[in-house]
């Protein structure tokens, strides 16, 4: 049995068993001092996972919905306002508490809005999509987009309880439960002992695996705990969101009706950095091979033809962590040992990308 319980800087966090004992004396405690209770989902999750959570919260009494519609353009400043708005109207006042029950979009919009209305209200994440489990709803960052361009406006705030239950991956479509599994593989490979469990899984097996959900959980908090300001460790967490983001942002705009998911992108990021750490960090050929042959046999693997390798390059230039104009790449040495701040030139990108290329 792993550890259920941690109190992080960005707020207390309950996994698994007892996630909705601790949600539901949470929301308790809020009731008894008269405090007015807010879910914030969208159409999906509010038909999938708050019928099924609602009735397993006694304490709860009366509670308000604001539901908003599925798909990252929710996270506008335009539904910002709807919400600011609807929360006045409800009545909602600085001692009431706002609860994120959705996936990344959800938690990162929540926590925007709940950390913005009056100054500041409290908010907690029931995160629903295994994105979020793993990742969005953990370390204090929340934010929306304004236009094309992704998390340009947000905060760090902490929520006041972070619950995981991982029952909910029971409804999540496959092809986001598969995309989410990328950001455990990124932990598995970044972390120690790991990765021996994640290769040896199917994704869709998760629903019935929540150890693996929590233990993936716990490596994004250990390393969000012990670099809160981004200086160092943190940006492991960036392993393959180099090449990734510059793939996720090309498929986007070159095929913007069927769009890569965002860990799609990502596993196709993760294969060309292993590809990179090998010239360029030292990682051992017959590691990278098995890691790689890993992430093809796992997630999709669309074309990435030689004519669209400049845009690509050119998306890479555009990278929010660039270094005076200068992508700035996580490489693997070894399993569980990620170096930082590499600088590739381009024909060594194009290298790796001719190897993604070769059958
Ligand atoms: N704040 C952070 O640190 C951080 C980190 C990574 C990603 N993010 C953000 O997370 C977002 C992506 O998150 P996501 O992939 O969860 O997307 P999402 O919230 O859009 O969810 C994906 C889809 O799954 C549906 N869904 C979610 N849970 C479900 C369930 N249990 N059953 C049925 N359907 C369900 C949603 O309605 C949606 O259609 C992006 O906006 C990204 O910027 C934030
Ligand atoms: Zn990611």
């Amino acid at each position: 049995m792993g550890k259920n319980y941690w109190d992080t800087k960005f707020g207390p966090v309950y996994a698994n068993e007892q996630a909705l004992n601790e949600l539901d004396s949470f929301l308790g405690g809020y009731k008894n001092r008269g405090s007015k209770v807010f879910f914030l989902v969208d159409e999906n999750t509010h038909e999938n996972c708050l019928v099924r959570l609602v009735p397993e919260l006694p304490s709860l009494g009366e509670y308000e919905v604001l539901e908003v519609p599925p798909g990252e353009e929710s996270k506008s400043i335009e539904i910002v306002y709807h919400l600011w708005s609807s929360l006045l109207e409800l009545e909602a006042d600085r001692h009431s508490v706002l609860i994120n029950v959705g996936g990344g979009m959800i938690t990162d919009l929540g926590g925007f809005v709940a950390s913005t209305y009056k100054r500041g209200i409290d908010f907690a994440n029931v995160p629903t999509s295994l994105l979020a489990m793993v990742d969005a709803a953990i370390g204090g960052k929340t934010g929306i987009d304004v236009g094309g361009a992704k998390n340009v406006v947000g905060t760090f705030s902490s929520s006041k309880g972070l619950f995981l239950i991982p029952d909910f991956l029971e409804t999540l479509p496959e092809r986001e439960t598969i995309s989410g599994f990328a950001e455990m593989v990124k932990h598995a490979l970044i972390s120690e002992n790991a990765w021996e469990t994640i290769s040896g899984m199917s994704p869709l097996e998760l629903w019935n695996r929540p150890d693996e959900v929590r233990a993936s959980m716990q490596m994004k908090i250990d390393t969000v705990e012990s670099d809160p300001l981004e200086s160092g460790p943190r940006k492991y967490l960036n392993f393959g969101h180099t090449f990734g983001h510059a793939i996720e942002s090309h498929f986007l705009s070159t095929q913007p009706e069927s769009p890569l998911l965002h860990g799609e992108a990502i596993a196709i990021g993760m294969w060309l950095e292993v590809e990179l750490s090998v010239s360029a960090a030292g990682l051992d050929r017959s590691m990278a091979s098995k890691i790689q042959e890993f992430l093809v046999n796992t997630f999709p693997k669309p074309e990435l033809p030689e004519s669209s390798w400049n845009d690509l390059l050119q998306w890479l230039l555009h990278d929010k962590k660039n270094k005076g104009g200068i992508p700035q790449f996580v490489l693997l040495q070894n399993l569980g040992k990620p170096t930082l701040d590499h600088e590739l030139s381009s024909d060594q990108l194009k290298m790796a990308l001719r190897a993604w290329n070769t059958p």
